[in-house]
């Protein structure tokens, strides 16, 4: 379909819009107690439902970890924020959170998801978009060009020129909106839509394009797209202003956890983060799922394009010598370097970095604050790395003691499920099924510069 017509479902959307969102608690069944792989529960409560996210954290674990170890008013850090998993938990349990990521989608959604807006506002902003959408369509439908299209890289090949032309109706009107936090809130379904409504097989993290077979019958209705997003985020919204009350505070910043500069020292009581596993290029590619949003949220080419190499392990720093920290780790890197000496390069340099966020984490924490991870062991070169164990040997020389630890199955984590070794099609490798967490504590300064 070339053509663009408001369809009968948007109609249907738009009385969605209009229903009273009461303020309810969502119903939330997850047990406190038990296992911690909530095989069965709801992960997609209050503002959870925003938007999908690569290797997101499940709130139930991030809640658990919050109620065990977090008390009302103590401050929170999450370095690896993400779209704000744990954030959400906090702001629900009435902590103080500061969240740190260096993708700035991971920082739209999250602190669309943290900020309380009144749902009446909402509401009338979503069916005056809805109307000027409409509008919209129907001069589009008599002058194509009527909606300016961005212009960027590779436009063409990831947009039916009729999506584009919906898309762009739709930025231009959200763009338009005065108050910044309501804008956020509706750039966040549309960076949604984006991806939903391009030519990118959804089921991936990375950008694949759907087969050529496949792109002529793809028509997909942008308006309902959005608009379906915008009412589902209505009730999540409600749920959270049911559930967060009180003055606390969530900042969400855009910093490199290695540095942390806007962190105070001795300012945090509980770390609960989900790091990467790995550096971008060869595990979960953060920049290249955002890319295309970004794009049409107004980013260059040249900043979407560097978030992955700006992420821990995105550069190569070190030389394998440089790099040895512990005894696990120098074990690994001989077994990967035999098989291949460049990926163990690629493992070296993100535990180099890694050990740089762990002395930042140590400097900004309390004496006694506890740290909470959430990690999996990947595989390189058919190479297990226990990312649990480097990790407890890194943080030790860091200035934090081990004290506990969790396992969790993972039902049903977006991640690569299988993976290729040795990029051999057809030869599958293990791949991550479940997840350590790994509970630190505080008990020394920790070195100052590098471990080493
Ligand atoms: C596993 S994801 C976190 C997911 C999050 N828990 C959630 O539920 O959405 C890891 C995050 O770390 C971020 N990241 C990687 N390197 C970073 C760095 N050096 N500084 C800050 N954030 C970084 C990535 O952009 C990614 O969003």
């Amino acid at each position: 379909m070339n053509r663009i017509e408001v369809s009968d479902q948007l109609q249907l959307v738009r009385e969605q819009l209009k229903l009273p969102y009461i303020k309810s608690a969502a119903e939330n069944c997850s047990p406190e107690s038990g296992d911690w792989d909530y095989a069965t529960a709801n992960t997609k409560t209050e503002t959870h439902c925003f938007h999908t996210y690569p290797a997101m954290m499940i709130p139930q674990v991030a809640r658990r970890l919050i109620n065990m170890l977090g008390r009302c008013g103590m401050t929170l850090l999450d370095p690896f924020c993400g779209s704000g998993t744990t954030l959400v938990e906090a702001r629900m349990a009435r902590l103080n959170a500061w969240g740190v990521d260096i993708n700035p989608l991971a920082l739209l959604i999250a602190r669309a998801k943290t900020t309380l807006l009144d749902i009446t506002l909402l509401q009338r902003h979503a069916l005056c978009l809805l109307d000027s959408f409409e509008q919209d369509c129907q001069r589009i439908r008599k002058d194509p060009e009527y909606a300016p299209i961005p212009t960027f890289f590779n436009l063409d090949y990831w947009f039916k020129p009729s999506v584009s032309r919906q898309l762009s109706a739709l930025r231009q009107r959200i763009l338009a909106i005065q108050d910044p936090a309501v804008c956020e809130f509706f750039r966040v379904p549309f960076s949604e839509t984006v991806r939903e409504a391009s030519y990118t097989r959804n089921s991936e993290f990375k950008l694949f394009r759907m087969p050529e077979d496949k792109l002529a019958e793809y028509n997909p209705d942008v308006g309902t797209m959005f608009f379906s997003k915008v009412a589902r985020n209505l009730r999540g919204m409600a749920q959270l202003a049911q559930q967060a009350k009180g003055s606390t505070w969530v900042k969400v910043l855009q910093e490199d956890t290695c540095h942390l500069t806007s962190v105070p020292s001795n300012s945090i009581d509980l770390v609960v983060t989900s790091p990467p596993y790995g550096d971008s290029r060869t595990t979960v590619a953060y920049g290249q799922f955002s890319r295309l949003s970004l794009q049409w949220l107004g980013l260059s080419w040249e900043e979407v394009r560097s978030i992955d190499s700006r992420l821990l392990g995105g550069r190569r720093v070190v030389t394998l010598a440089d790099a040895e920290h512990t005894p696990t780790l120098r074990k690994i890197l001989n077994r990967v370097a035999k098989e291949d000496e460049k990926r163990a390069l690629d493992v070296a340099n993100f535990y180099y970095d890694f050990v740089q966020c762990l002395n930042q984490l140590c400097r900004v924490c309390k004496l006694e604050a506890k740290a909470c991870f959430v990690v999996g062991n990947r595989t390189v070169k058919r190479v297990p790395i226990p990312t649990d164990c480097i990790l407890i040997e890194i943080a030790e020389r860091c200035g934090f003691e081990y004290i506990d630890r969790f396992y969790r199955n993972i039902p049903n984590k977006r991640m690569p499920h299988k993976n290729s070794p040795s990029n051999v099609p057809g030869d599958l490798g293990k791949t991550i099924t479940q997840e350590h967490i790994i509970v630190l504590k505080k008990v020394g300064e920790g070195p100052k510069d590098d471990v080493n």
